[in-house]
Formats: structure tokens, sequence, C-alpha cells
């Protein structure tokens, strides 16, 4: 039996970071995230509905997309399987704050600092278009992480 067409595509793998005025925070793992501007100015970010970085990131507005190198794998299973509603995901995971108060992680290959402009309903996730502010490239030389990297090394299934 083939894969249905949609498994055949590639992603990259990044963290969505956020943080609240009051002190929560939380990283996920992301996948359907896209540049949707041709300067750069823009992108998407597609959030679970049932997730708790949807919940902090429709309460703040701000996020930060962490773009994942292949060096990073032990992130997968702490921040892309588990909630962070009961446990600081943070913990041992290298991160900085920055102006706004909202983490990134200092390993990755670098973040785009957003402010959610408006979100709209797309099936059982969400999809946050946020006004890119800023591009910081941290670790030019690492590698990306993707989708298909993973497959490959059986870190995740499909
Ligand atoms: C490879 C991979 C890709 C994922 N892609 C997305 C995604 O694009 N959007 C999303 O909201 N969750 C995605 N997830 C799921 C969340 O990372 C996962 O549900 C996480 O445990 C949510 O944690 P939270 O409740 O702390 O937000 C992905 C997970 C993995 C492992």
């Amino acid at each position: 039996m083939p894969k249905r067409l949609l498994k055949y595509k590639n992603y990259d793998v990044q963290s969505i970071t956020t943080a609240t005025p009051d002190g929560r925070r939380n990283a996920n793992i992301a996948t359907w995230v896209m540049q949707t501007a041709m300067g750069g100015t823009h992108l998407v970010v597609a959030l679970y509905k049932p997730d708790y970085t949807i919940e902090l990131a429709r309460e703040s507005g701000i996020l930060n997309v962490n773009l994942l190198a292949t060096d990073q794998t032990g992130l997968i299973r702490k921040l892309g399987q588990q909630s962070g509603r009961d446990k600081d995901k943070f913990k041992n995971v290298p991160h900085a704050l920055d102006e706004r108060g909202c983490p990134y992680l200092t390993e990755s290959i670098g973040y785009a600092q957003c402010r959610v402009s408006h979100t709209t309903d797309a099936g059982d996730h969400e999809l946050f278009i946020c006004e890119v502010l800023r591009q910081v490239v941290l670790h030019p030389e690492k590698e990306v992480m993707t989708n298909i990297f993973l497959k490959e090394r059986k870190l995740i299934r499909g």
C-alpha cells in the first residue's frame, strides 16, 4: 500500500517558544511553518488546538520560531512529545530571553522573532499569521533538521 501523497512532503523542524507577561513560558516542536511574504516580513505557524503552546501564544501574541539543527534531536521527545502544562520544558535546554522576555533556543540555527497579527481556523490546527520583527542567525555552520532526517533515524514515524 503506497503512502498517501502528503506523506512524501518534507518540512524543516522548528521549535515555537512563547511567554506570557505573568511569566508562563513554553516550547513545542512544529513542522508546519512557512514564510508568506517575499521579503521575509511574514510567516504562518500552524498550532495544534489542544496544546499548551497555542494557549500561551494566543494570550501573549508573541513567539519565536527557532530553526532546529541536526544536533538537537534530543528536543523531539522533550518538547514535541509531552506537554509543558505540568512541567518546565526549558529545564536543561540551553535558552535565553529576547528583549520581550520571550525565550529562544541558543543552540538552534537561529530564530525569527514574531508578533501574532491574527489567527484563523484550519481544521485541528489554527494558523497564527505573524509579522517577523527580526531574524537572528546564531549558528550558520549547523545543518537544518528536517522531517525526513527524523524519519530516517526512526525518531518519528510516518
Ligand atoms: C516532528 C513533529 C512535528 C510537529 N509539528 C507540529 C506543528 O506543526 N504544530 C503543532 O502545533 N504541533 C506540532 N507537533 C506537536 C507538538 O510539538 C506536541 O503536541 C507537543 O507535545 C505540544 O506541547 P505543549 O502542550 O507543551 O504545547 C509536532 C511534533 C513533532 C514530534
